[in-house]
Formats: C-alpha cells, structure tokens, sequence
C-alpha cells in the first residue's frame, strides 16, 4: 500500500496545527477528522482534549511529533496504536500492534456481565473471559465487582502479552490457550462465561476500514464462512465450564443475532436441553449485538 505523508512541520499555534490535521486526515478519508486531531493533540502536549482551549503555542518539539502522528494516522494506523490506549468503562486498557482494540459496543457486553455478577449475591464468583484480547471485558468485571476472580483466556502469544501486561497488579489472571479446552479443571464450577470471540464471516475482508484490515489481528476478525465459527466454540466451551444456572453472554456481529440464540436453543444437536432463558441483547446504538442464556439446572 502506498504511504501518505503530512510532510511540512506542523504550525506553531496549536489552533493552526489542529486545523491543518484535520484537513489532512479528512482527505484521507479518516471517519472522525476533528476528533482525531484534537486527540492526538492533547496526547501530544499532555493535557485533556477539552482543556486544548488553554494551550497556545506548540514547541519545536511537539510540533515535529504532532506531524509524525498525523503522517501515521493518515496512512489509517489506529488512534488508538498512536496513544498506545483506549477507553474502556472506567477503565484505560493498553493497546498496541498485535491486539485487538477494545470497541464500545463491548461495553455494554461487559455492562451486562457486572449487573448480572452484583445482582447474583455471590461474594467470589468465578468468571471466565474466553478470547480475551487485551483483557478489557475482565478488567472491567474485576475492577467493578469487587470479589470477582476473573480467568482470561487468550490464544494468541502476542496478545496474551498485552493482556498480561494490563492485568498486573489486578485480580485477573492471564492463561495463554486455546479458548475451545481452557480451564478443564473449572469445569462444572463458572458463574459468569463472557466472550467476544472473532465472529466477522471470511467473505468481509475486502469490506472493512484499512485500520481493521491492516492492524487488528486476523485471529480477533475472521470467524470463517458464515462468521459463527467463534460463537459455536463459545457456546461448546460454556457448556462445559458452568455450574448448573450459571450465565453466558457472547458478543455477535449485528446481523447474527438469531442464528447465534439458535446456537443455544438446540440448533447444535448436543446443546439441547442445555441453556434457558436465551435473550438476543442490543448495544447502545440499539443494534443487537450480544446473546444471553442461562446453564440449564
Ligand atoms: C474480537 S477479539 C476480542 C478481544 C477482547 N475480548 C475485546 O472485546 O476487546 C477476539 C480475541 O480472541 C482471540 N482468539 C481467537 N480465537 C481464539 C481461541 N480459539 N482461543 C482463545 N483466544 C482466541 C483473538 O486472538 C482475539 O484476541
């Protein structure tokens, strides 16, 4: 792919640069210009986005990292890859090459998981967060239900790094595996299995924004022919790591929300009688976008 850069150094007044940035990324095509040039501001000077307002000039210095940032975002690196964080919850969860991004409609995955988790009365529940990533869903489930001892399970070397390296000095422990036989000896024993597993169908490739084609991992996307390869392995592994009215939720692509409660409501031969009370959920945007269901007692 050809490389694009902003090549002239950044304007001295901040005002000026923000401006020139935006132009720039908005002729690359970048979705959220303004936004994004104000981030990569106050990354760049070190204060909030909304207290930009109080910064007048730019030092040589800033300016020539400011450009390098631009450059980089105009050839569709991630935001997030260039501030090496995203926002998650309350949390701030450490990103970079080799894992996924968090997105927002995740949140409401992970949302879900916590009032379900404090409505429970369990003290310690045990928690399984299959197809981890960076750990941001079991971050946020140990950060917000105080007694949770929360397992994140994570294939992929490269992330599983990242995920070790965000859940230091948390109560979540990191397993490297393969997400399809993790855990065995929790068998039978799980309150909570959440998981965003790949779930986008192969024939999408050509289809999705350079910075997911070129940047999140394939093993986060690809969910083979029909997508649900990774919920089926979800809904298999739940099956098997929950106590009898323990709970699942699995993240889907929008378009999927009835073929994956079909999963759970016996459309796999061995999953029938398994699961009760399956729910299709929404995002906050109002699209459907995870499924629920409770291990059969
Ligand atoms: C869509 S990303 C979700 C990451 C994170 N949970 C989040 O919501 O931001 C899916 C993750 O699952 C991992 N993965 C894919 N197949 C897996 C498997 N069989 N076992 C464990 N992890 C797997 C990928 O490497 C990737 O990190």
């Amino acid at each position: 792919m050809s490389q694009s850069t902003v090549n002239a150094k950044a304007p001295q007044r901040l005002r000026e640069a923000i401006d020139h940035a935006h132009a720039a990324l908005a002729s690359a095509g970048v979705p959220s210009p303004r936004h994004d040039a104000e981030e990569l501001a106050a990354f760049v000077v070190g204060c909030p986005r909304p207290r930009l307002h109080m910064v007048g000039d730019l030092s040589a210095g800033q300016r020539t990292v400011f450009s390098e940032l631009i450059s980089r975002r105009v050839n569709r690196v991630p935001l997030q890859y260039l501030t090496g964080s995203a926002p998650f919850r309350y949390l701030e969860i450490a990103v970079g090459p080799g894992v996924f991004v968090p997105r927002p409609e995740t949140e409401a995955v992970a949302g879900w998981c916590v009032d379900e988790l404090l409505a429970s009365g369990i003290s310690a529940p045990f928690v399984v967060d299959l197809c981890t990533g960076s750990a941001a869903i079991a971050l946020s489930i140990a950060h917000e239900v105080k007694g949770a001892v929360v397992h994140a399970v994570e294939r992929e070397p490269a992330a599983a790094e990242w995920a070790r390296r965000n859940a230091t000095g948390t109560r979540v422990i990191v397993h490297e595996d393969d997400a399809a036989h993790a855990l065995p000896e929790l068998d039978g024993a799980v309150d909570l299995v959440v998981a965003n597993p790949p779930y986008l169908p192969d024939a999408q490739r050509e289809l999705v924004d350079p910075e997911v084609r070129d940047h999140d991992p394939a093993a986060a996307l690809w969910g083979g022919p029909d997508g649900l390869d990774g919920p089926r392995m979800i809904e298999a592994a739940a099956r098997r790591l929950l106590k009898p009215g323990g709970l699942v939720a699995v993240e889907h692509a929008d378009h999927h929300g009835p073929q994956v409660a079909a999963l759970f409501e016996s459309a796999v031969e061995s999953a029938a009688g398994a699961w009760e009370q399956v729910v299709v959920r929404q995002d906050l945007a109002g699209r459907d976008r995870f499924v629920t269901a409770c291990r059969a007692r």
